[in-house]
């Protein structure tokens, strides 16, 4: 690894050398707060997914400041990890300007066992039942608990043979 790498310059132009990637400027706060989140672990490239995970769960989505500062403290791409971000349907990237969702997300799977099942009629209950401002809906790949159909993910945890008497028993 060359010397100007191992320092994080990179090169705008001929014999020209920045401190800063190109892209978002790092915000301080949002560098700090990841900081903190990550602790002592070690900033391996693998953990990647397991730290946009602790940013989702400490903050309900990851914002552009976030995968910012996640990529400078990692010294990684803010496109890799902009891309492994977006990739996940269980990560809410918030980009600047845009509303973060409500705290508490309701996946309902919408694949072919649950389809089956009532999961359209499900999603629809639950979408008319629930404050938008508090709960979100959404839908979400195969679970992989279609013996169970239909199945909804409420925050981290899954509902068998769900009903929206179920998810409401489950917020409240
Ligand atoms: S089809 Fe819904 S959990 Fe598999």
């Amino acid at each position: 690894m060359s010397i100007e790498s191992s320092k994080g310059v990179w090169k705008s132009g001929p014999g020209r050398g920045r401190v800063r990637p190109k892209g978002r400027q790092l915000d301080d706060l949002a560098w700090s707060q990841v900081q903190d989140l990550l602790g002592q672990r070690p900033r391996r490239r693998d953990l990647l997914i397991e730290f946009l995970h602790l940013i989702q769960d400490a903050y309900g989505h990851l914002s552009a400041a976030h995968l910012r500062a996640l990529a400078e403290e990692m010294r990684l791409s803010q496109a890799e990890v902009y891309e492994v971000a977006t990739f996940y349907a269980h990560f809410d990237v918030v980009k600047e300007g845009e509303t973060p969702p409500p705290a508490l997300t309701v996946r309902v799977c919408d694949s072919l066992s649950c389809e089956l099942a009532g999961a359209a009629q499900l999603q629809q209950a639950l979408q008319q039942g629930l404050d938008p401002k508090a709960v979100r809906v959404v839908r979400a790949p195969c679970m992989g608990r279609c013996d169970t159909a239909p199945v909804l993910e409420l925050g981290h945890h899954h509902i068998d043979h769900a009903t929206p008497e179920k998810v409401l028993a489950a917020i409240s």
